[in-house]
């Protein structure tokens, strides 16, 4: 078993451990009763993680309240889901010395660390991750929230979790599209920052498509290496976090555009693959990147091309109301090599012309 620290250098309080391994979920609750002794213990989860064993697998004889989210997914992503969350915590009569178990993907520890945040004014929450979203990215960095019937993450709260188990072993029962579709977030990573860790992904692909748990522990370990750096130099995104956004401006576009029949991973690759079409454009991806790095997405089967039903008109609007544009329009964040983001004036985003977007999305149809 690895074990990782993350500090989160602004916020004094906000250090904690990422323990990783296979097979450690039995042995969290002795661990949390040592390391939490006052608290209250309530697990969050989904309905399929319960189906898969994991709940059952965490809390073995333990006597634990459990809230179960039911249907699972992002349509329970909403604030009702938090409303019954607080409240069934506040029928079992619990208090500000609660600790909240996220169990689960991305949308449960979003949803759990968001009523953490609320309830009573905050509580503390640990993360237990199942997905190769979450085990990469959602269960470090604190942001957490829910969507509301406009718009994606609405609602929310920065909270770092008090300390986050992994345990690559849970993997193995997840959906191969999701397996998949989560793991570009880890050649993501790589991108923006270890270019060893790419010529690795590449060469370990087919065991981590195996869910060989030795190979998922390395690359749970150094996704969390990456991510708690950027994360601990700008805990709440002004400018170097800015950096995991990589991908996702067109990725997002992608994704809503689609209506979320892509998965969110699906859309990002595409939206990768636009963002060195641009790269390229703007004269700094020396000629073989572009082809590296659909080599290494194609292991993943996930699709590279924007589906043609979608409208181009469409995704340049989205574009255009991005979360982190001005004056309607998002800068992108592009690299100068593999492992690296280019950086210019201060500056990890940068403008990119409307026109050269426009002639990447033509370049990005089937
Ligand atoms: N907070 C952040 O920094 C951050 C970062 C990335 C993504 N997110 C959010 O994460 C969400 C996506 O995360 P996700 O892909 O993990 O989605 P998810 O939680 O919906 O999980 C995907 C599906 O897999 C099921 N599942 C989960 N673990 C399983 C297991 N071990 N075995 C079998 N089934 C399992 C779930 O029930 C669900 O149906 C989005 O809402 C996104 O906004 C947040
Ligand atoms: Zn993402």
């Amino acid at each position: 078993m690895s074990q990782l620290n993350v500090n989160i250098p602004s916020a004094g309080a906000d250090r904690y451990t990422i323990h990783i391994g296979s097979g450690l979920l039995g042995s969290v609750p002795a661990q949390l009763e040592k390391d939490f002794s006052g608290l209250s213990k309530f697990v969050v989860t989904d309905s399929n993680v319960v189906a898969a064993g994991h709940l059952a697998r965490l809390l073995g004889k333990a006597q634990v309240g459990t809230y179960i989210i039911d249907p699972p997914g992002e349509g329970s992503k909403h604030i009702d889901t938090v409303v019954s969350i607080i409240e069934a915590m506040e029928k079992a009569s619990l208090g500000r010395d609660t600790l909240i178990i996220a169990l689960g993907g991305g949308t449960v520890g979003d949803i759990a660390g968001f009523a953490a945040a609320i309830f009573k004014r905050g509580v503390k929450v640990a993360q237990i991750p199942t997905t190769t979203v979450s085990q990469a990215d959602s269960s470090v960095g604190g942001k957490t929230g829910v969507d509301s019937t406009i718009s994606k993450n609405a609602y929310g709260a920065f909270r770092q979790p008090q300390v986050v188990y992994i345990d690559v072993e849970t993997l193995k029962t997840l959906d191969d599209r999701q397996y998949r579709s989560g793991l570009v977030e880890s050649v993501k990573h790589a991108l923006i920052a270890d270019d060893e860790y790419f010529d690795y992904l590449k060469k370990n692909m087919p065991a981590i498509l195996d869910r060989d748990c030795d190979v998922l522990e390395q690359v749970a370990y150094t996704n969390c290496r990456i991510k708690a750096a950027v994360v601990a130099a700008d805990p709440t995104e002004q400018n170097k976090r800015r950096i995991l956004n990589f991908g996702h401006t067109i990725g997002h576009a992608v994704e809503s555009a689609s209506k979320f029949s892509l998965l969110h991973g699906e859309a990002v690759a595409i939206g990768i693959i636009g963002a060195e079409l641009i790269a390229q454009k703007m004269g700094f991806a020396a000629p073989d990147r572009l082809k590296r790095i659909q080599e290494a997405l194609s292991m993943l089967s996930v699709p590279l091309k924007i589906p043609k039903g979608l409208q181009k008109e469409d995704l340049f609007d989205i574009i255009k109301r991005d979360k982190k544009a001005v004056n309607q329009w998002p800068k992108f964040v592009l690299l100068d090599k593999i492992g690296h983001v280019y950086f210019k004036d201060g500056q990890w985003a940068h403008d990119v012309g409307q026109q050269i977007v426009d002639e990447t999305l033509d370049r990005l149809y089937l």
